[in-house]
This record gives C-alpha cells, structure tokens and sequence, in this order.
C-alpha cells in the first residue's frame, strides 16, 4: 500500500471552503453559460481556480481534467484549443473540476487508474493502487525470469486485484488467487480481471488473509494496510478521506498484518517459493524480523524510484 507514504501530490493545506465552479467567485463563474466556451477556455479558467485554490502546477492538472472530460488524450487537448465545449461537457467539466478542489483525487473521480500499464476499475471498497507498489511485482519478475511456467499466485488484501493481475499479464500461463475481507473490493478485482482478458485465470474470494486457503503457491505477494491507527487522522485528506479505512489501518504499530499474513506463510509457499510484501516507510527490519520468526528466509530488499526500501521478499 504504497499510497500512505506516497499521498497524492499536495495541495495548499487549510483550504475549508474551496470556490465553487458553479456560484460565484471562482474563475470559471463568468463563463458559465457562455456560448462557445472552447478548450483553450476551459483549461485557463481551470488552471486559474486550481492555482487559487494552492494546487501546484496548476496548468498540468487542468489539461488531465479536461481530459478525462471530453474522454481526449493531453496532446489532443493541446492541439485543438478551438474546439467548442458543449453545455454537457462544461456542467461535467465544473464538477469534476469542484470535487477537485476539494481533494478528492482524480482516480477517484472518473474511477479508474494505471497500474503496470494497465486499466483498473476502482471503487469505494478499493485502494486507489500506487506507482510504488509496481516494485513488489518487479521483485516477484526478477525472481522468476522463465515466464512460462503454470504458476500458481496468491495475492493477500487484493483490493482492485492490480498486483495479482500484473502478474498474471506477464505470466501467460500462470493462475492465481487474490483474497480481500471487502467483499465490494473482491467484486471490483473480479471486474477488472474480466475486463483485462485474465478472468479464466483470476480467482478471488473474501476472507481473512489465507486463513481459508490451501497451500502449494509459488509466490505470495502482499501490500497490506501499514500505516499506524494514530497515524491515520494525520494522512493528506486525498488518502484519509477517500481510501477505504481497511486498506489503510495497520493497528497500533502498522505490522499487524504482517504478523497475520507470516504465520500461515509456511503451508502456503511450496518449497523455495517466494513471498514478497510492500511495507511502509522504515518497517523494513520489523517486517524481516516477523518473516525470519515465522521460519521464512529473507532474500533481499527492494526500493522504490525514489530509493526508498518498499519491498521485501522472502523465501520458505
Ligand atoms: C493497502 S490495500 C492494497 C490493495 C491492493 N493490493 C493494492 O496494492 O492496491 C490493503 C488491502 O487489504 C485488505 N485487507 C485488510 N484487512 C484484511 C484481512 N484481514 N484479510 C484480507 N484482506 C484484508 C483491504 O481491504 C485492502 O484491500
């Protein structure tokens, strides 16, 4: 779960009552309404109420907006600034551009995210997956570099399924099992995996991590909630308001989880499988130290772009 450190990129803090689109005041209010407000339009009228509102680069996250608005790519944005927007698309443009600015982050407002170059459904039960946790799926590619075995995945506190269906792309013949206590997230990871072409190979049920599941994989990976309950009141409100609690709260020290994934670990890894699981911001060596109690051997540790230790992966 790579999100909490990781928060989406920061707006100015403190800002209660951001403008409304729709009332008056905000920079877009004297064009509402206009006839024949084009692209060129919009996009500086956004900047404009973005940068009132303390987002940093203000004019980058207008043009994905109206993006993902008029359902354009940013460099169809740029070439046709002329283009008219309809009345349709500037009332959607005006919400869109008001949830916004009140922190809600645009993953969550058109409800959908990349991950691994691929298109994931979100939904209130789900993370809203985070670049960062790519490295535990690198971890897992660099340890098993034969693509072609039939092998068998476990995802624990699969959420969107993003981790376990990244796998499962570059494994063409692989199956796996992803296993969240959210229901709605165990539906929408079966959504995406339907959606993606990998439902025949995608399996997800609800539970308690593997406490209903039977060994034999060759790998379990895991991004389960690390951030500290004390913590979390403290977490940019783009996180603590629109992730899910569950995928969030680790109880009072972040590694309760880790303490309940290790202790079924052995039965669930075939000899010399591997189990790789994302951590928070220096859990690194209490996460090992519950692995190594738990008879696992800890192999190496992964970093993330910015060098930051995000992964650790260990062997039965
Ligand atoms: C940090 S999110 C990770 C989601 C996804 N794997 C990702 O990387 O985006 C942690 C997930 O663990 C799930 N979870 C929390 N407690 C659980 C438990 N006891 N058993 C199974 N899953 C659990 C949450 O619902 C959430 O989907």
């Amino acid at each position: 779960m790579s999100p909490h450190p990781n928060p989406p990129p920061q707006a100015r803090e403190g800002v209660d009552n951001p403008p409304s689109l729709a009332g008056e005041g905000g920079a877009r209010a004297g064009r509402r309404g206009r006839v024949g407000a084009t692209v060129g339009d919009a996009l500086t009228d956004a900047a404009a109420a973005l940068a009132a509102a303390g987002f940093d680069e203000p004019r980058r996250r207008a043009r994905r907006v109206l993006a993902a608005v008029l359902r354009l790519s940013a460099a169809e944005i740029f070439a046709h600034p002329e283009r008219a927007l309809t009345t349709a698309e500037e009332a959607r443009h005006a919400e869109m551009l008001s949830r916004m600015i009140a922190r809600e982050p645009l993953s969550r407002i058109i409800g959908r995210r990349e991950f691994w170059g691929l298109e994931f459904v979100l939904s209130g039960d789900t993370l809203d997956p985070r670049p960062d946790s790519e490295s535990v799926v690198e971890a897992l590619l660099s340890r098993l570099p034969d693509r072609t075995p039939a092998y068998r995945f476990l995802d624990l506190g699969t959420g969107t399924g993003c981790l376990l269906l990244a796998l499962l792309s570059e494994f063409p013949q692989a199956i796996g099992v992803g296993v969240d206590v959210a229901a709605g997230a165990a539906a929408t990871a079966r959504r995406n995996a339907k959606l993606l072409g990998l439902g025949d190979r995608a399996y997800f049920a609800v539970g308690d991590w593997a406490r209903a599941i039977a060994g034999g994989f060759d790998a379990v990976v895991a991004n389960p909630p690390y951030i500290p309950t004390g913590a979390i009141p403290e977490l940019p409100p783009e996180v603590r308001d629109y992730d899910p609690k569950p995928a969030l709260d680790g109880g009072s020290d972040g590694l309760q989880a880790y303490r309940a994934i290790a202790a079924d670990l052995l039965p669930l890894l075939r000899r010399g499988g591997v189990f790789a699981a994302e951590i928070g911001l220096g859990q690194a060596e209490a996460v090992a130290a519950i692995l190594a109690q738990n008879g696992l051997s800890i192999d190496a540790y992964a970093t993330d772009l910015g060098g930051v230790i995000r992964c650790v992966i260990a062997r039965r």
